[in-house]
């Protein structure tokens, strides 16, 4: 049985598995009556007084017990080494049978965020996936994206931690209350900020923000906008540093970039390259994704989404989902450069296994960095929507902007060749200490 199924039948409502010192502690809650109005959320309760006539909280012997019973630990096995793997702090599964919602909060580090002064200790993105996805690929997906988030936003210099939202449900209707009224709940309980990322979209943050929590940027109703602009202006500006590496210019006139996903950042990330006189190769699952796009810059060449990938090209952006690039995938490639807008494009769930392809690429003679040093730039404008409220400007951030992305990967990509290792550990060298102040002990 799967965790939040094995939470629904025992008639309860929250899981916490919690790292205290070495090992993980996991209990199990009732936390809310059945039948709350979460469309009240905020107006006739808030996060510490949410009504609960019957609770229950079961200690990590009597949870792992209850788990065993109904056939459900073998999954809470599994989460729990990868919770080892990656390090992570904290994970909190939320249920709500009566609105069909499953949402799981993977905290993977606070450190960056103590202190800071703000509601919020940790930033990241949303992601929404199907009902009927299988559990431990959500949480598989969970766990790799809040490890990144954490790594993301140190480099960008973000006083936030790492953590990362995903949403078991069927796509989110804007006028849909009661969801959007649970899920704000899940945002300001969890002390986080959050915003766009897939299935997630700006006009969501926006119906948050309207009736709810402001403790979501990157509508489009935000001083900034939809956090897909920026998040695609830095991979360009780190695209042009790539190129200079690799190619001793970072002209992109008559280079041929092929793009995965004209979604959110590959959509922009697609007109910067044209404009610099790029020729593109695109691929989307979607039709109607391809269709905007022509309108957009008229016709460029398309492929299908499994060819893209190995498509011959100067530069490969992958901006769709992750785990696109595994042993076999890269022995494939027939590109320069790998830079792109997507989290996690590697498939693999720790730094180690990050290393391993990472070094298999640059055996291949194919330049990449680790996407969190690059792809910052979108939880760097929700941060700035965040701290600065209407008075947000683009002027504020686009400098900032270019010193993460562009000096930023100018500096990983030079400093690796001098000493002869992969961008991607260099990048994690420099920012691992930070998180884990305690490893230099
Ligand atoms: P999106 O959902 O707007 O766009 C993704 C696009 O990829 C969609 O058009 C979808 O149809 C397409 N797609 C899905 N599977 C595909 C496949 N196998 N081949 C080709 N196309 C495929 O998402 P968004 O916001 O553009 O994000 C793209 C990536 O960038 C994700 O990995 C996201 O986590 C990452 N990212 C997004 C940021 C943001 O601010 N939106 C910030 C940083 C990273
Ligand atoms: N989804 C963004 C990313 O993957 C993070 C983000 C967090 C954006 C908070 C806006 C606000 O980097």
């Amino acid at each position: 049985m799967e965790l939040g199924a094995a939470l629904t039948h025992a008639r309860l409502d929250t899981m916490q598995v919690l790292d205290v010192g070495g090992r993980y502690a996991l209990r199990l809650a009732r936390t809310y009556d059945p039948g709350v109005d979460w469309s009240r959320f905020n107006h006739d309760f808030d996060s510490d007084s949410l009504r609960c006539d019957d609770p229950a909280i079961l200690g990590d012997e009597d949870s792992r017990a209850l788990l065993k019973r109904l056939g459900a630990y073998a999954c809470f096995e599994v989460l729990q080494d990868l919770l080892r793997e990656g390090r992570h702090q904290l994970f909190t599964l939320r249920v709500e049978p009566q609105l069909g919602m499953r949402l799981g909060l993977f905290i993977h580090s606070s450190t960056m965020g103590r202190a800071n002064g703000m509601h919020a200790l940790r930033a990241g993105g949303l992601r929404l996936h199907a009902p009927n996805t299988p559990e431990l690929e959500v949480i598989a997906d969970g766990c790799n994206l809040s490890r990144a988030m954490s790594y993301k936003n140190a480099a960008a210099d973000l006083p936030m931690g790492g953590c990362k939202l995903t949403l078991q449900a069927d796509p989110l209707r804007t006028d849909d209350l009661p969801r959007l009224g649970f899920l704000a709940y899940c945002i300001e309980s969890a002390r986080i900020l959050t915003g766009p990322d897939m299935g997630f979209r700006p006009e969501h943050v926006d119906a948050l923000r309207e009736h709810f929590t402001r403790h979501c940027t990157g509508g489009h109703l935000g001083p900034l906008g939809p956090t897909g602009v920026p998040t695609a202006f830095g991979v360009f500006l780190a695209i042009r540093e790539a190129a200079r590496h690799a190619f001793g210019s970072p002209d992109l006139n008559g280079r041929t970039v092929a793009v995965q996903g004209l979604g959110f950042v590959g959509r922009p990330l697609a007109e910067h390259l044209v404009t610099a006189g790029a020729k593109l190769i695109v691929a989307d699952t979607d039709a109607t994704a391809v269709a905007r796009l022509h309108q957009l810059l008229g016709p460029v060449q398309v492929v299908d989404p499994e060819q893209i990938i190995t498509v011959p090209c100067d530069i490969l952006a992958p901006c769709a989902r992750g785990g696109v690039l595994d042993e076999a995938s890269i022995d494939a490639l027939k590109c320069k450069v790998v830079f792109g807008a997507a989290n996690n494009p590697l498939k693999a769930f720790t730094k180690e296994a990050e290393i391993r392809l990472a070094r298999r690429m640059a055996s291949r003679g194919v330049l990449f960095q680790i996407d969190w040093l690059h792809n910052t730039a979108g939880v760097m404008s929700g941060f700035e929507e965040y701290l600065r409220g209407p008075e947000a400007t683009q002027e504020h951030l686009r400098p900032r902007l270019e010193r993460v992305c562009k000096d930023g990967t100018a500096e990983v990509l030079s400093t690796a060749a001098a000493r002869g290792i992969t961008p991607t550990e260099y990048a994690y060298e420099k920012i691992e200490t930070r998180l884990f102040p305690q490893d230099l002990n």
